[in-house]
């Protein structure tokens, strides 16, 4: 793990010095922009300034696409969950309108630091690599996790669905990106066949919760963990410029 860690490192200064004029540029352009420091890129998204920013709000909007098919954007409360330092939230407050109230929350102290001091309309708080969140139950119409469960074990699945379910309202809307079927490229063969047969794939060899813990979910696995609640949509990720990109999920909360 040590070794790991040290490797990480060293890559991301590799990418520091790699990404320094695109970084001018992006500074260039939106001279007014406030951004977290670099690593927290890194750890989050990648280091790319432009990605942040302009895929983050192309994400926002995405996102509000997909709601606006199950909830009228109005009076409602949406959580990030796992929101990183703000990349798709800080958009959310000017897309949604001032009779939403939009919420961040991640297990990483840091990142909630930053976003709390720096980003305006939306209340941030932290959680831990378990359950619980803060809020009360039944709170939010709309909760999101881009990219969250990839990073989790199957025993945080199961605890962290139930949780996410505690907190939204009947008929609420859960929205998930996972690791599906187009990831299998990147899977030895003894994970592709523990894919194939509908079980979870956990690559645990770093700390979970980190970017380097990988999780990939089958289809079956997520039904499973669906249980009794309704899935609306599942969108099986493509590729895009060769790079595979995630399932969506959109399930309802039944009662
Ligand atoms: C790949 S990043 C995605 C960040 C953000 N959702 C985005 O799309 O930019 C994964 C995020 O999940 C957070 N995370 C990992 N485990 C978590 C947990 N148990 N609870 C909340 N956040 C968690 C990490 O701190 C990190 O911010």
């Amino acid at each position: 793990m040590g070794l790991i860690k040290v490797a990480d490192r060293i890559r991301y200064y590799f990418h520091l010095a790699r990404t320094r004029k695109s970084r001018n540029l992006f500074i260039e352009k939106y001279p007014k922009v406030v951004l977290p420091p670099p690593y927290f890129l890194y750890e989050t998204f990648g280091l790319n300034y432009f990605s942040y920013y302009e895929d983050g709000r192309d994400t926002a909007e995405w996102l509000i696409n997909y709601f606006s098919e199950y909830k009228k954007l109005e009076n409602i409360n949406i959580l990030d969950w796992g929101c990183g330092p703000a990349r798709i939230i800080r958009h959310l407050p000017s897309l949604v309108g001032s009779t939403c109230n939009c919420y961040g929350s991640d297990y990483n102290p840091q990142y909630i630091e930053w976003c709390t001091k720096n980003i305006p309309d939306v209340s941030f708080s932290t959680n831990r690599l378990e359950p619980p969140l803060l809020y009360s139950s039944e709170f939010f119409d709309i909760a999101y996790g881009i990219s969250i469960f990839t990073h989790l074990s199957e025993e945080m699945h199961y605890q962290w669905f139930d949780e996410l379910m505690r907190v939204l309202k009947p008929d609420g809307i859960l929205f998930l990106t996972l690791q599906g079927e187009v990831f299998k490229e990147k899977l030895t063969e003894s994970e592709s066949c523990q894919f194939d047969e509908g079980k979870l794939v956990v690559r645990a060899n770093t700390l979970e919760g980190h970017r380097t813990y990988g999780a990939f979910q089958p289809e079956d696995f997520v039904y499973k963990l669906v249980g009794s609640n309704k899935v609306l949509k599942h969108v099986p990720g493509g590729k895009n410029n060769g790079k595979p990109e995630q399932d969506v999920w959109i399930i309802q909360k039944v009662i």
